[in-house]
């Protein structure tokens, strides 16, 4: 194999669950919340490495539907700063050719987010170098529930027939409807589950399971992940030839 970063098989679409901001802050004896900055803050180096690895598609975990658990400081401020980053990306974000766009449930978000993520999808619509999906307010289970509402609708009025529901149709109902499948889910931390993420999408995604924390997660690190996706045999069920 060459020893070039872009290998024909490194990963397409790459999904990242970035966990772990919390652990950091509470290392360094900080609020949670500087955690979440310095996670913000490493988004835009994993974006910019992905064309020289030949990754079309980046989606990042952002907001689980399970995060309003948490305090109502930390939601608010994860909030306040979703709305902080779309201000101050949007510029750079359009300019380097990254078409943006979100999944989840809108409804509980405040109307002032959800005009900031219009405006940048609109924004960066007509790009094409990199597509970033933040996902916010997501769960796989609603999206699911959500699209299946969706379907429900159309046979019941008509413009579906049950027996033509099949795994090409519920795909075209989810959020991710324009979206490949991800070949390869990251999930730093060291945590070893999914946690509600793209469960429909990643029924044949490789898997990475790695300990460094999201704040210290590095362009370098994504890249050896590709190369050791480039020699993972994926079978898809099939017995290889
Ligand atoms: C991930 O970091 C970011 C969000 C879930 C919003 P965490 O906040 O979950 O960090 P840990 O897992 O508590 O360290
Ligand atoms: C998953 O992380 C969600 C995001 C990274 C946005 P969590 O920290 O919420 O997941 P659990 O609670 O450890 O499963
Ligand atoms: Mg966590």
């Amino acid at each position: 194999m060459p020893d070039t970063a872009q290998t024909p098989k490194g990963p397409r679409h790459v999904a990242i669950i970035m966990d772990g901001n919390g652990r950091w802050a509470q290392a360094r004896k900080r609020p949670r919340l500087f955690g979440h900055q310095a996670g913000a803050k490493r988004v835009r180096e994993v974006v910019e490495a992905c064309p020289g690895l030949g990754i079309k598609y980046l989606t990042v975990f952002a907001f689980s539907t399970e995060n309003w658990k948490r305090t109502q400081v930390e939601v608010a401020g994860l909030m306040n700063l979703f709305r902080r980053y779309i201000v101050k990306e949007t510029r750079n974000l359009t300019q380097a050719g990254v078409r943006v766009r979100f999944i989840g449930d809108r409804v509980r978000l405040d109307s002032k987010l959800i005009d900031l993520m219009d405006t940048l999808e609109a924004a960066t619509q007509h790009n094409d170098l990199v597509h970033l999906t933040i996902a916010l307010n997501y769960g796989g289970r609603d999206e699911v529930a959500r699209a299946t509402k969706r379907l429900a609708r159309d046979v019941a009025e008509g413009r579906l027939r049950p027996e033509d529901v099949d795994e090409e149709t519920l795909p075209k109902y989810l959020d991710t409807r324009v979206l490949p499948d991800p070949d390869l889910v990251i999930r730093t931390s060291g945590e070893a589950r999914i946690s509600n993420f793209l469960l429909w999408q990643s029924a044949y995604s490789e898997y990475e399971f790695i300990d460094t924390l999201w704040p210290d997660f590095t362009s370098a690190e994504l890249e050896r992940l590709c190369r050791s996706f480039g020699r993972r045999d994926r079978r898809f069920g099939a017995v290889p030839a």
